[in-house]
């Protein structure tokens, strides 16, 4: 086979470039322009619009007297539309470990009194609830990822549009290992395993070899446009490097914020936090977050639909609609973040 077939086949090592400027191979930075300068991505005003508020409503606050949980408090969208469908008694509690979040609920605590924000994982509900004595829930709603702001927030680095951010990605800014730690210092082993699973990249062996190059060529792996530069000498098809960027995102900030691992946890307390008739509302946005999600349904709820709430058919929670519930086109013609969101809605027996 001549040389120009083996070149066309992408046998020819890819190097990164000898400028830390002159970053991407040419088609990678043509994609990744399209993917940046998308206008309709990139809100005028920052603000973060909730997804399938409507819905949320419709299946989760059923008692306008009950206590409701937001577990993913965000810009609290989702608590005002709740706070706005509750009568004077009407209770909910906040959670979120972002402080910047919790700025926010902290303001809305001083406006309305039925409103509390807790700076605590999700995982933590049940805890919390037992410590302040308020017993179980009538619903919650968890509406997993990050938020506009975050997403927005040039020092967080969760986003491969603002590439001379510091690649932190953490949630909880206060604690534990950053993007930046994690690349830098993290084992073979583990980044193959971050970009195997949670990225769902089929040959991690590629990206982890390039993290590893990168590191001894240039010492350290700081900022967003790093990454980028490993990925795009990683990224086998440039036809598929969108999907590629996005891979390596959602895999390193799961990693950093230990995402599926309090999603779990969260899910396996739900039986013990949520009362008789009380609705549970999980708003996913990729595959690995509905498989945990299907795995929690597969060993707590009735293979059948109810109708009736008062129905008691063994299992701890029957779905409530069939399959999940998409937000319609409207919605998703107006709020971009929309786009790949399903909301999942169970009832407790
Ligand atoms: C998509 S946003 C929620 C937006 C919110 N529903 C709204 O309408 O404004 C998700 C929020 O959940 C928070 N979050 C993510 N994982 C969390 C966890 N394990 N515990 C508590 N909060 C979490 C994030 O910090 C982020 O603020």
């Amino acid at each position: 086979m001549g040389k120009r077939n083996i070149q066309k086949m992408g046998r020819r090592p890819k190097q990164f470039s000898r400028s830390r400027n002159n970053q991407f191979d040419r088609k990678f930075r043509q994609s990744w322009n399209r993917l940046v300068i998308r206008p309709h991505m990139t809100p005028p005003v920052l603000q973060h619009i909730p997804v399938m508020g409507e819905e949320v409503v419709k299946y989760v606050v059923r008692k306008k007297g009950g206590i409701y949980v937001d577990a993913t408090f965000g810009g609290g969208g989702h608590s005002k539309i709740i706070l706005d469908n509750l009568d004077e008694n009407g209770r909910l509690i906040a959670f979120d470990i972002d402080d910047e979040s919790i700025e926010r609920g902290r303001k809305l605590e001083k406006e309305d009194s039925r409103f509390t924000i807790v700076k605590s994982n999700f995982a933590n509900i049940q805890n919390y609830l037992e410590k302040n004595g308020i017993g179980k829930v009538d619903g919650i709603v968890f509406d997993l990822g990050l938020s506009t702001f975050q997403l927005m927030d040039e020092s967080r680095g969760f986003s491969f549009r603002n590439a001379n951010s510091f690649l932190d990605m953490r949630m909880d800014s206060t604690i534990g290992e950053s993007g930046v730690d994690i690349l830098n210092y993290g084992s073979r082993e583990r980044l193959t395993k971050i970009f195997k699973h949670y990225g769902q990249i089929s040959n991690p062996s590629r990206i982890v070899n390039n993290i590893s190059l990168f590191r001894k060529k240039h010492g350290t792996i700081t900022t967003v446009d790093d990454y980028l530069q490993i990925i795009s000498v990683s990224c086998g098809n440039p036809a598929e490097s969108i999907k590629y960027i996005k891979k390596c995102f959602q895999a390193l900030r799961i990693e950093v914020n230990g995402e599926l691992v309090s999603l779990s946890s969260a899910l396996d307390t739900l039986a013990n936090i949520v009362a008789k008739n009380g609705v549970v509302s999980i708003i996913t946005f990729h595959s690995l977050e509905e498989e945990k999600v299907k795995m929690w349904k597969k060993k707590n709820c009735n293979p059948i639909i109810i109708q009736d709430y008062g129905s008691n058919v063994g299992n701890q929670f029957a779905q409530l609609t069939h399959g999940c519930i998409f937000p319609s086109d409207l919605e998703k013609s107006e709020n971009w973040s929309s786009r790949s969101a399903k909301m999942w809605a169970f009832v407790k027996n």
